[in-house]
């Protein structure tokens, strides 16, 4: 039989453990075109919240009692799809289940045991670090010299875009949310200066990256939004850059009010913010997962993986990703 994690109520604010439920199901078969996975690990990202409400997303709201679906890396079991064979080993977007059924997606690729643990394909490999890799070169545009502010910068993307902007050349500071994470920004990651933004006010924080970065940020590589978003704009020199990466800030909120005290400053200092989804480079994928890999091997890069066992785990662990509990790319290991 299959298990399948499924939303069982539509959450309104923090998810509760019982907006989720577990069904057991027959394995699927696949059908023309299909393959059939067992997975081994499924990714939990802080975007599948914003799929258990939002309607106008880039993908497609997620159904009461319908799967939860998220990156999975795993074995084909089956295939109808001349591109893949039983027994090669996949990435794609699937159910968060034991085994799921694909229609093979232009992100459904290869990936292979050999040049990584099948849980590297899920962060460092996947799309965390081509989130992390084409958000800081394609859209942040950084060069050599430039000053790089990062926010959650201890969590999966974070992490690995300072690492990048110092491979490049850049002065890189990170924000994080507690002083365990600040340190470890300087001591496991490499940046050049770390800030705790817990119990900081605009003001506050304005200073704090003042204070890193006297003659101002280039580019700001944002995860957060919010405050963070707001003082990282009261820092931008002229022509900075943010990448827009993710705004975890206002995922749990039905109706978001932002207000941004520091807007004016896009228009008086010809500031550029763009936002980017991963998968729009889905071409680049593999020459991208291969420089990953190369840093890795030359251990230019580190990265942190936080694997929790099997899908009763996973709705409790997801939570971590708005409390700042979770250590690292956070997945959840399942039957393959
Ligand atoms: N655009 C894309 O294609 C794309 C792809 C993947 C991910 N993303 C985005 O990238 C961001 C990071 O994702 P990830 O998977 O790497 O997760 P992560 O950074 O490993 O975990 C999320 C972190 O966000 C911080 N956080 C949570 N709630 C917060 C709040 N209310 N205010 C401030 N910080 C908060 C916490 O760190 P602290 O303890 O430091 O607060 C937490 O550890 C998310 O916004 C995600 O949506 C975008």
């Amino acid at each position: 039989m299959n298990h399948s994690l499924v939303l069982a109520a539509r959450p309104s604010g923090l998810p509760k453990k019982t907006d989720f439920a577990i069904v057991e199901q027959p394995i699927p078969q696949a059908g023309e075109g299909q393959i059939v996975v067992r997975n081994a690990f499924a990714s939990l990202d802080p975007a599948l919240r914003q799929r258990m409400t939002l309607e106008d997303s880039y993908v497609k709201r997620i159904e009461l009692g319908e799967s939860l679906s998220a990156t999975t890396v795993g074995t084909v079991v089956e295939s109808r799809h001349p591109r893949f064979a039983k027994g090669d080993h996949v990435v794609g977007h699937h159910t968060i289940s034991d085994y799921s059924v694909s229609d093979v997606a232009p992100t459904t690729r290869h990936v292979s045991p050999q040049v990584a643990a099948l849980s590297n394909h899920l962060s460092i490999l996947g799309m965390t670090g081509l989130t992390a890799y084409f958000g800081i070169l394609r859209v942040g545009r950084i060069s050599q010299g430039e000053t790089v502010l990062v926010s959650a910068a201890a969590g999966a993307v974070g992490s690995i875009v300072g690492q990048i902007a110092r491979l490049r050349g850049c002065r890189v500071i990170g924000i994080a949310g507690s002083p365990e994470k600040a340190r470890r920004l300087i001591d496991e990651f490499r940046y050049d200066g770390a800030i705790d933004y817990r119990g900081l006010d605009l003001a506050g924080l304005t200073a704090a990256i003042r204070q890193q970065a006297p003659d101002g940020v280039d580019v700001y590589f944002d995860n957060v939004g919010g405050i963070q978003l707001d003082a990282a704009l009261d820092c931008l020199r002229n022509n900075g850059r943010v990448a827009l990466c993710g705004l975890i800030s206002q995922y749990n909120s039905a109706n978001p009010s932002v207000t941004l005290h520091n807007l004016f400053k896009v228009i008086a200092r010809s500031i550029c913010i763009q936002g980017f989804i991963v998968r729009s480079y889905a071409d680049e994928f593999e020459a991208a997962a291969a420089e990953l890999a190369q840093w890795v091997e030359r251990g230019d890069i580190r990265f942190r993986e936080q694997i929790v066992e099997g899908l009763e785990q996973a709705p409790e662990a997801f939570l971590h990703l708005f409390s700042g509990a979770n250590d690292g790319k956070l997945m959840v290991r399942l039957a393959g």
